[in-house]
């Protein structure tokens, strides 16, 4: 793998300020932002005012912990617009997330914030080794998913080429980096191996993994596959999309936030206070410059801890291995999709793709993991090998029972984006 470490001056001078500096411009901007959301939003202003709480109270970025948190609840009973702080004639893109359930939650962007979104993926792009003149595969979905769009106009705002596609163009274009989801990264592998081409020999020198919760071990396995830098993206569209945090290609060690324009905050999920930096619990998020749609103490709902900066000023968060969401409670033990995800790469003769169904076996909850070997394990011995040595890691490391499905290559379903992994037919 080339050396992709970002030369320093390239870096926007906030990235390696001293902190004090980061504080103090932070506290300066939270103090605008909840005036602002005060000032224009009914709803926050209703609710500040309920809890006394008020903008002007403001003297650290302690007192932030004083205000009220805001939900995804929140953002679905105000759908579509109710909590945009400016007139809908500054709007100028709307972007939605799906979600799973309910109505979708609806996001505005200012022309300020277009810009800003656009200089923070530059700025992701950049810590990922990607530099103006480089050509870059963005195959995040386009359309109203934040993904596509986001990275589509930080990549042109760094000066390097942007390929709008989700389809192969690779071996054609030669391009240095690829944006997409680990999921569908795969794809991509399995691909070339069907075309009989060798991916460590593309052009690719790095890849911006995200939209989804993957692991270290994800990470090599794809590392090694195409000889090159796999790093982590992440964001949400509430926040603003991909581009709230990014990782430094020459630490891999946790992504940075860009806590210039978002100020985070670890909670302890079950009483809402707020835990300390090194503490694992659920990720918090305040936009400090968000004019379109302000969000203050947004709860992301993902798990991840704060821990202090390396390669940059500004904090990092660990990798996000799940969200409360997706997390498997089977007969009391908590199970995160990720954690079987290990065990499948860690098992010899499997692919790396599968899926969770949960299903109910007499009274109990039972979780059955779906896995195909590679084209290479496939006899008789090898899956059955393979079925029983998956269960044995799970029960060992993850500490709980199930059964294995082992399918021939090809049978789990593929991602097209963001991954399923987990099905409920309970
Ligand atoms: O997934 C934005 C995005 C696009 C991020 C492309 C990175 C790359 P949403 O569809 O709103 O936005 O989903 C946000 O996805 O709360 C996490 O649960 C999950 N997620 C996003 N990035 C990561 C990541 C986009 N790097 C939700 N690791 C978030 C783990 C991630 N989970």
């Amino acid at each position: 793998m080339k050396d992709l470490t970002p030369n320093r001056a390239e870096l926007d001078q906030i990235e390696i300020a001293p902190i004090d500096e980061i504080r103090e411009l932070q506290l300066k901007r939270l103090k605008w932002s909840l005036s602002h959301a005060y000032s224009n939003v009914s709803f926050y202003r209703e609710r500040f005012d309920r809890l006394g709480v008020h903008p002007d109270d403001v003297k650290t970025l302690d007192d932030l912990a004083k205000f009220p948190f805001t939900t995804k609840a929140n953002l679905r009973d105000h759908y579509p617009f109710g909590l945009f702080a400016v007139d809908k004639s500054e709007i100028v893109r709307l972007h939605a997330s799906s979600g799973t359930t309910g109505k979708p939650t609806v996001v505005g962007y200012t022309q300020n914030d277009i810009s800003i979104w656009a200089d923070l993926v530059a700025r992701s792009l950049r810590a990922s080794g990607v530099r103006a003149g480089d050509m870059v595969h963005n195959a995040y979905g386009y359309g109203l998913f934040t993904g596509g769009l986001g990275a589509h106009y930080g990549i042109e705002k760094l000066g390097a080429m942007v390929v709008p596609v989700s389809v192969m163009l690779i071996e054609d274009f030669n391009p240095k980096a690829i944006m997409v989801t680990p999921s569908y990264m795969l794809n991509i592998l399995e691909e070339y191996h069907r075309q009989g081409l060798d991916p460590r020999k593309s052009s690719l020198e790095t890849a911006i993994f995200g939209a989804e919760p993957w692991t270290n071990a994800m990470r090599h396995e794809i590392e090694q596959a195409f000889d090159m830098h796999a790093v982590d993206i992440y964001g949400l569209s509430e926040v603003m999309g991909p581009g709230v945090a990014n990782e430094c290609v020459e630490t891999k060690d946790g992504l940075h936030i860009w806590e210039d324009h978002f100020y985070p905050e670890v909670i302890d999920p079950e009483t809402g206070k707020v835990v300390t930096d090194g503490t694992k619990g659920e990720l918090v998020f305040t936009t400090l410059t968000k004019e379109g749609m302000p969000l203050i103490r947004y709860r992301t709902r993902d798990l991840t801890k704060l821990l202090p900066g390396t390669a940059r000023s500004m904090r990092r968060m660990e990798k996000v291995t799940g969200r409360s969401d997706d997390m498997i409670i089977l007969r009391g033990v908590n199970v995160f999709p990720t954690q079987i995800e290990e065990q499948v790469i860690a098992t010899q003769y499997l692919s790396t793709h599968f899926q969770i169904e949960l299903v109910q076996m007499g009274r109990m909850d039972s979780m059955r993991v779906h896995v195909e070997v590679l084209p290479e394990g496939n006899s008789q011995d090898q899956r059955t090998a393979a079925a029983q040595e998956l269960a044995r890691r799970v029960k060992e490391v993850v500490g709980v029972s199930c059964q294995v499905e082992v399918a021939e290559p090809g049978n789990v379903q593929r991602s097209e984006g963001k991954a399923k992994r987990v099905v409920d037919n309970r």
